[in-house]
């Protein structure tokens, strides 16, 4: 029985536009309860044949995988395997890195980012990104949220406040902030600051949202409140989550790769990778043998 990998592999190798698969998903193992959109599953990002280096250190070796739009896909794996390194190519920020060169293929929407046509800045807004560093700026809450659409050009108060509105709200924070959004963002709590750089990241309406960690500094009422969000988030975007935490892995993704040393060893339905993985070092990962 072909599982939804194979059929997001099958996509990968075949190209990239958008075609209804659910005659295959209806073959597969399991399917997506938590997605409505199980119609119109397509790849957004696809990475082929994908190694990376920090001057002459290896950090990834022959990466490749499809993250399925409007999912959460985790990365999981232990320190120093590469998670961040691969999340970091998601929207070129290695490229601030001195030394550093990456070969291979990373698509988005089929298209290469690394061509020379791209523009980065437009990637980025495009691709997204929440640092396990909580990192809001010292403005007020209101400045945070518009920081990103005012560079677009964004002038209109009325416009910018919509946004403010939208961007708090989709980050689950609106509640909590919107008698106080000319104050300080780092009067905020810790959790509360997280989720305003969510709604800084989605002020400029990402495609994809990149999250390194984003909860590991949190309290664990903070870090449900972020889990939460996820699931609805992916009703608009996809995202891609690294966590050290097994359990927040299992909870909130749809997919989930395990990276050893550089290496994705193992890239399946999260539950599969929980419950059954088919790689012995995924196995001894997962119910916490080493790492
Ligand atoms: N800027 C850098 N310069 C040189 N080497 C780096 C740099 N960033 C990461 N590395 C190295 O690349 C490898 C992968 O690092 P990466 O940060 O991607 O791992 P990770 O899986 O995210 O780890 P962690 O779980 O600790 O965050 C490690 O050996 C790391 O030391
Ligand atoms: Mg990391």
């Amino acid at each position: 029985m072909s599982s939804r990998i194979d059929v997001l592999s099958e996509y990968h190798q075949a190209d990239t536009q958008v075609r209804p698969y659910a005659t295959k998903m209806q073959t597969a193992e399991t399917t997506m309860a938590s997605t409505q959109r199980s119609q119109d599953i397509k790849p957004k990002i696809t990475v082929e044949n994908t190694d990376f280096f920090y001057g002459e250190k290896q950090a990834l070796f022959k990466v490749a995988l499809t993250v399925p739009a409007y999912h959460v896909t985790a990365f999981i794996g232990p320190s120093g395997c590469g998670k961040s390194t691969l999340l970091r190519c998601f929207n070129r920020l290695n490229d601030l890195v001195e030394g550093a060169r990456i070969t291979g293929q990373i698509c988005l929407d089929g298209k290469d980012i690394y061509a020379p046509s791209v523009d980065v800045t437009d990637l980025r807004t495009k691709v997204g990104m929440v640092f396990q560093k909580v990192n809001p700026f010292p403005k007020s809450i209101y400045q945070n949220v518009v920081y990103g659409p005012q560079l677009q050009g964004v002038r209109r108060r009325s416009v910018l406040d919509g946004i403010v509105e939208e961007s708090l709200q989709g980050a689950g924070l609106w509640e909590e902030v919107k008698d106080r959004l000319h104050q300080s963002a780092l009067g905020l709590s810790g959790g509360q600051q997280q989720r305003l750089c969510i709604a800084r990241a989605l002020a400029v309406n990402p495609e994809v949202l990149l999250m390194d960690e984003p909860c590991s500094a949190l309290d664990p009422i903070s870090t449900a409140k972020i889990e939460e969000l996820l699931h609805s988030l992916k009703e608009q975007l996809t995202v891609v989550i690294v966590t050290h935490n097994m359990q927040q892995a299992a909870r909130i993704s749809d997919l989930t790769g395990f990276f050893l040393m550089g290496e994705l060893i193992e890239y399946a339905e999260t539950k599969t990778i929980f419950t059954n993985p088919s790689d012995r070092r995924t196995e001894d990962y997962v119910t916490g043998r080493f790492g």
